[in-house]
C-alpha cells in the first residue's frame, strides 16, 4: 500500500514538474523531406529540457500559433522563392496578418539552393514575417544551402539558439549534455548505439496496414502510376549518353498538374547495389518481414523510415540512401566500428568534415557498399538502418500536356552514368532507376506546383529557352497551346551538341512550328562546327526580335542547369543593354524587375 501510494505522489509530482516545462512547437515545411528530418532531430534535441511538439506546416492550424511559446520553423524554399507547397495556406494565414504574436519567441532555420538569386526565400519571409506580427526573434536567422551543404550550418544554428535559450530559461547542463547526446550531431557515445531494436514482424502484422484513404498525393502517401513508354530520344549516342522519353499512366483527376509543373518520383536504388550491400553485411534472411521497435519506449520524435513491418531488402531498396556518399556525421559512427585501428584514425579524421574530406569524397564519392569496402567495419543493422539517410525524391519538369494526354505525364530523363575519379562506374538513383524500368512497371509519383507557368493569357508572347534536357517543360507549353486560342508569338531557343546526334524531340519541334505553336525556333549546335554555339548567342544573334517581344510584354522561360541560366541572364542583360540604349546598371534594373514581376521564369536543376 506504501509503495502504491509513494508511486501516486511520484506521479503527481513528475506531472507537475513536466507541466511546468517550456514548450517549445517546431513546424516545419519540407519539399523533399530534408526540412522534416532536421526538424525531427532538433525536437529530440530541444525535448531534452522542454516541451516539444513537431507538426508539418500543412497540418497547423496557424491561429494557434498565438499560444505558442517558443515557435521555431524549419522551413525549405521551393524554386524561385516559394514556399513548398505543404506550406501555402499557413503563408497565406501569416500574410493576412491578423494574429497578434507579441507572447511568442521564434526562430527559423531555412533552406534553399544558391543556385536561385533569393536564396532560402521563404525562410526569408518567415523570419521577417513572424517579427511583423509582433512575436520576438530569441535567435537570428540561418540559411543552409543544399549545393554546399547545410549541415555545417544548421549545427552553427543549433549552438546559438541553445545559448539564446539558455539565456533566457535555466537550463542545467546535464539536461543540455543529455540533449547534445540525443541530437547526434555532436560527438558523444550515445551516437553508437541504436535507439531501436530490429524485430521479426508478428505474423498479423505482416500483411501491412491499408493505405490512408486520400484524394490528395504527396511525399508521404505517393500515387503508383504504370510505365507505358521508355524510348531512347538520342539519335546516335557518343559513349552511353542516354536521354529517355519516359511515360506514366496516371488518373489526372488525382494527381492534378499543369503544363510546366514538376513530378516528384520516389526512385529505388539499383538491384546489384542493394545486393552487393546484403552481401557485404551476410544478410541472411532479406526477405523476411521486421519491425524496429524504439529502445525508449514510445519516443514519438524519433522517426524511423516507415512504422510498417518491412524486408532489409526493402529497405535498403526503396527507404534508404545507400547510393549517396557518406556525410562527415555518418563516417563518426563508421569509426567507432572500424575493424583496423588505421581505418579508425583515418575515419575520425574525415569525420571532422575539413578539406581532407572534401578530396577524399571528390575522389571517391562512395557508394555505401564502396565505403564498406575502403573500410572494413561490423556495424549492428539496426544502427545503419537508422544513421542511414532516407531516400530522397527526385523531381522532374513534366514534359506533357495534361491536356494533350489526358492520364498520362511524361517526362525526358537525362541518365546519369559516370565514373568517379578513383575508377568506379556510378549510376544516378533516379535516372538508372527510370531507364531500367520496363512496360507495366509500377512507379510511385505525384505532382507539385510550379511557377513556371504559361501566361494567364495565351495572346501573351512567350520566349522559351532550353537547351539539353531544358526543353523538357517547354514540350508541355507547346502541346498545351494546342488547346489555346488566339495565340501570340511563341519563340524557342533549343540547344545540343549535334544536329545528328541529341536534337530531341525535333520532329515535334518542326510540327509545333508547321501548326503555329510555336513562332520562331532557333537552335545551337555546340560540336557541329569549330566555334561552339550556344543558346545565348542565339540569342544575341535574334537580339531585334527578343527586344520587340519583351517590349510586348513577353514572359521568359528558361530551363536547364545553372551555368547556361546564369549565361542566358547576362546575355538578357546585354541584349537589353543595346537594343534599348541602357546604361549597364538600368539594364540589371530591367531584368530585376522582369524577375519580380515573374515575367523572367526559371526552372533551374544542378
Ligand atoms: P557543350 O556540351 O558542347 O559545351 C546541352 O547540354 C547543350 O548545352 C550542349 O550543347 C552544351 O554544349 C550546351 N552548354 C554547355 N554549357 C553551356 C552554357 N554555359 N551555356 C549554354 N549552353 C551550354
Amino acid at each position: 500500500k506504501g509503495l502504491a501510494r509513494a508511486v501516486l505522489i511520484l506521479r503527481k509530482y513528475m506531472t507537475a514538474a513536466y507541466n511546468k516545462r517550456h514548450r517549445v512547437c517546431v513546424l516545419y515545411a519540407t519539399e523533399t523531406g530534408n526540412s522534416e528530418r532536421y526538424a525531427q532531430r532538433l525536437g529530440k534535441f530541444l525535448s531534452a529540457f522542454a516541451a516539444v511538439t513537431v507538426s508539418n506546416m500543412e497540418t497547423y492550424d496557424a491561429q494557434k500559433l498565438e499560444k505558442e511559446e517558443v515557435v521555431i520553423c524549419v522551413a525549405s524554399t521551393f524554386g524561385d522563392g516559394d514556399s513548398p507547397s505543404c506550406a501555402s495556406s499557413f503563408k497565406s494565414k501569416l500574410e493576412e496578418g491578423n494574429l497578434n504574436l507579441k507572447n511568442v519567441q521564434f526562430s527559423v532555420f531555412g533552406l534553399g539552393s544558391t543556385l536561385y538569386d533569393d536564396f532560402a526565400a521563404f525562410g526569408k519571409f518567415l523570419d521577417s514575417r513572424l517579427a511583423e506580427l509582433g512575436a520576438e526573434r530569441v535567435n537570428p536567422l540561418a540559411k543552409g544551402d543544399e549545393i554546399a551543404g547545410s549541415e555545417p550550418t544548421f549545427k552553427k544554428w543549433i549552438g546559438s539558439l541553445w545559448r539564446n535559450l539558455s539565456n533566457l530559461w535555466s537550463i542545467k547542463q546535464a539536461d543540455y549534455d543529455h540533449g547534445l547526446k540525443v541530437l547526434g550531431i555532436v560527438r558523444g557515445t550515445n551516437n553508437f548505439v541504436s535507439t531501436y531494436t530490429l524485430e521479426p514482424a508478428k505474423a498479423h502484422a505482416s500483411q501491412g496496414k491499408s493505405a490512408p484513404v486520400s484524394t490528395t498525393y504527396n511525399r508521404s502517401n505517393p500515387y503508383t502510376a504504370t510505365l507505358i513508354e521508355n524510348t531512347e530520344l538520342l539519335k546516335k549516342t557518343s559513349g552511353d549518353r542516354s536521354t529517355r522519353k519516359i511515360g506514366l499512366k496516371v488518373d489526372t483527376n488525382a494527381v492534378k498538374f499543369n503544363a510546366g509543373d514538376h513530378l516528384g518520383v520516389m526512385p529505388s536504388n539499383r538491384p546489384e547495389l542493394v545486393q552487393e550491400l546484403l552481401e557485404i553485411l551476410r544478410v541472411k534472411d532479406a526477405d523476411t518481414r521486421y519491425e524496429l521497435k524504439p529502445t525508449g519506449g514510445e519516443d514519438s520524435l524519433s522517426t524511423p523510415f516507415t512504422t510498417l513491418p518491412f524486408t532489409i531488402r526493402e529497405a535498403f531498396t526503396d527507404f534508404l540512401d545507400i547510393t549517396s556518399p557518406p556525410k562527415p556525421e555518418f563516417l563518426e559512427v563508421f569509426a567507432h566500428f572500424a575493424v583496423h585501428p588505421g581505418d579508425k584514425t583515418k575515419l575520425q579524421d574525415l569525420s571532422k568534415g575539413t578539406e581532407e574530406y572534401d578530396s577524399w569524397l571528390e575522389h571517391n564519392y562512395p557508394t555505401l557498399p564502396e565505403l564498406f569496402n575502403l573500410f572494413p567495419v561490423s556495424i549492428p543493422l539496426e544502427l545503419l538502418l537508422e544513421k542511414l539517410p532516407q531516400m530522397q525524391t527526385r523531381f522532374y519538369s513534366i514534359s506533357s500536356s495534361p491536356n494533350m494526354y489526358p492520364n498520362e505525364v511524361h517526362l525526358t530523363v537525362s541518365v546519369v552514368k559516370y565514373v568517379t575519379p578513383s575508377g568506379k562506374q556510378h549510376y544516378g538513383v533516379a535516372s538508372n532507376f527510370l531507364a531500367n524500368s520496363k512496360f507495366g512497371a509500377k512507379v510511385k509519383v505525384f505532382s507539385r506546383h510550379s511557377d513556371f507557368s504559361l501566361p494567364k493569357s495565351p495572346a501573351t508572347p512567350i520566349l522559351l529557352v532550353g537547351p539539353g534536357t531544358g526543353l523538357a517543360p517547354l514540350r508541355s507549353f507547346w502541346q498545351e497551346r494546342a488547346h489555346l486560342k488566339d495565340l501570340g508569338q511563341a519563340a524557342l531557343f533549343f540547344g545540343c551538341r549535334s544536329r545528328n546526334e541529341d536534337y530531341i524531340y525535333e520532329k515535334e519541334v518542326a510540327n509545333a512550328k508547321a501548326r503555329g505553336l510555336l513562332s520562331h525556333v532557333s537552335v545551337a549546335f555546340s560540336r557541329d562546327s569549330a566555334k561552339k554555339v550556344y543558346v545565348q548567342d542565339k540569342l544575341v544573334e535574334e537580339a531585334d526580335m527578343v527586344v520587340k517581344l519583351l517590349t510586348e510584354g513577353a514572359h521568359v522561360y528558361v530551363c536547364g542547369d545553372a551555368t547556361m541560366a546564369t549565361g542566358v541572364k547576362d546575355a538578357f542583360k546585354q541584349i537589353v543593354q543595346t537594343k534599348m540604349g541602357l546604361s549597364a546598371e538600368a539594364s540589371a534594373k530591367y531584368m530585376d524587375e522582369l524577375t519580380k514581376s515573374k515575367r523572367y521564369l526559371t526552372d533551374v536543376f544542378g
